[in-house]
């Protein structure tokens, strides 16, 4: 094998000399060097601790007790280790490869469609429904989540389109049986880099004591950074605002967190609702953003194949900015600060300029948020949150800084290809609520 080097190229943090097979086009050259190195690696291996593939016995031995149980229970193999993460192999390391993923239509029909808009199954059949604020958030009591029929799962599709997000405490819930109601509203995604539970791609772990063991730098001044300026800050774990998966081809949709694993003070989640940022601005304002798209950026990063020490960059996906709900009719505003990029057609400055505005409105106005406390009361349940990742954005609040355990697992179903129908009413116009006119 003949070798070439290449000394000092930094800006993929690179060790100072590396060594590549010449006698194999560039672009495979370069791919089998990212993928045998683990400092120059743009998955797993840059963090400083080892992410090795498969399953992880280090993670084994972190397991909370609770989540250990939940999961043996569905007979879920974690001899080997726990979490999984996938392949190295696996995983992209060009744009091209990532942008190819999922990168056709996928028919979708939102579930909530055609549910019957007063919700009479679901509702008879809960003891107790509790808005927990009058805009957001919804908690159903009564109700094991694993026991509705589909008319039921079909109401609750309805009312978390309308309400943003429903909470479900104290449920019995396999990670199986997660996975399964993902399925039944959507096509659920199965993530390129991110561990799951073992064995079932598409249930993914959610818990940050597990990677900040692993190296990830979340800390009490750490953890609020990308919510000032996240091109120049970057986002530590899930603590800045932000809605999943806005690069996809079809955005996610409805999505469910279930903890198995709760501290006993803090770790909550907040959500703002994209129908009431919408509805935040003026009439003018919102004449001059209906049928504007932007462009939406991944969370994770790969390499240009053009380009390869250019550094790692961001799959891009273009979507309307301001979207019509397939289920509920209503027009809502599709931005967050990490992930839309620019708005298509204006100049950098103008863009910068109503995008930052656009993020503020969503983030500042507590009357269209609603901050969960995650509780339990039985031993061997956990508590759900299903939300819907198209009209709304959510941040983790880390202020108990992993002195309890907080573990969980997400199924996230994928939906419709965004749209916008210029005949479509905002939430308030639609209901008939006081709209303010300024002038
Ligand atoms: C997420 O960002 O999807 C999870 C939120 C949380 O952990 O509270």
């Amino acid at each position: 094998m003949t070798t070439t080097t290449i000394s000092e190229v930094k800006s993929i943090n690179t060790p100072s000399v590396i060594q590549i097979n010449a006698d194999i086009p560039l672009d495979q050259a370069l791919e089998e060097l990212i993928r045998n190195s683990k400092e120059i690696s743009i998955t797993r291996g840059k963090r400083k601790g080892k992410f090795e593939t498969g399953a992880d016995k280090e993670g084994l031995e972190l397991l909370p007790e609770s989540s250990k149980e939940r999961l043996q229970a569905d007979g879920i193999d974690i001899q080997a280790g726990y979490p999984e993460a996938p392949p190295r192999e696996d995983i992209p390391i060009y744009l091209d490869q990532a942008f190819e993923i999922r990168n056709y239509d996928v028919p979708f029909v939102d579930r909530g469609k055609n549910a019957d808009p007063e919700k009479k199954s679901l509702f008879g059949a809960a003891t107790e429904i509790i808005n927990l604020t009058k805009n957001v958030g919804t908690e159903i009591v009564g109700l094991q989540l694993e026991d509705l029929t589909d008319q039921q799962k079909d109401e609750l599709a309805l009312l978390i389109a309308e309400r943003v997000v429903v909470f479900f405490r104290d449920q019995k819930l396999s990670p199986s049986a997660q996975h399964k109601l993902g399925d039944y509203y959507g096509n659920v995604e199965v993530h390129a880099q991110v561990a799951h539970v073992p064995g079932l791609p598409g249930t993914t772990v959610i818990w940050n004591d597990y990677q900040v063991k692993k190296g990830m730098n979340l800390n009490f001044a750490t953890s609020n950074l990308s919510n000032w300026d996240s091109t120049k800050y970057l986002n530590v774990g899930n603590q800045g605002w932000h809605t999943d998966l806005v690069h996809e081809r079809q955005p996610a949709g409805y999505t469910h967190l279930h903890l198995d694993a709760i501290p006993d003070v803090g770790g909550d989640t907040i959500w703002s609702s994209g129908y009431g940022a919408y509805d935040k601005l003026s009439d003018e304002f919102k004449k001059f953003l209906d049928g504007k798209e932007a462009v939406y950026v991944s969370a994770h990063q790969y390499l240009d194949r053009e380009d390869p020490f250019g550094g790692p960059k961001r799959i891009e996906r273009v979507h309307p900015l301001v979207r019509t709900h397939p289920a509920t009719g209503w027009k809502f505003l599709y931005v967050n600060r990490g992930m839309t990029k620019r708005i298509v057609g204006l100049s950098p400055v103008e863009s910068d300029l109503v995008l930052n505005y656009l993020f503020d409105v969503y983030e500042k106005n507590a009357d269209i948020q609603v901050r969960f406390k995650w509780t339990n009361s039985k031993q061997g349940y956990g508590t759900s949150a299903i939300w819907d990742n198209r009209i709304s954005q959510h941040r983790n609040v880390w202020d108990h800084e992993g002195d309890q355990p907080r573990h969980g697992t997400r199924v996230t179903s994928l939906a419709e290809k965004p749209y916008f129908d210029p005949e479509s009413k905002s939430q308030r116009e639609a209901l008939g609520k006081y709209l303010h006119q300024w002038d």
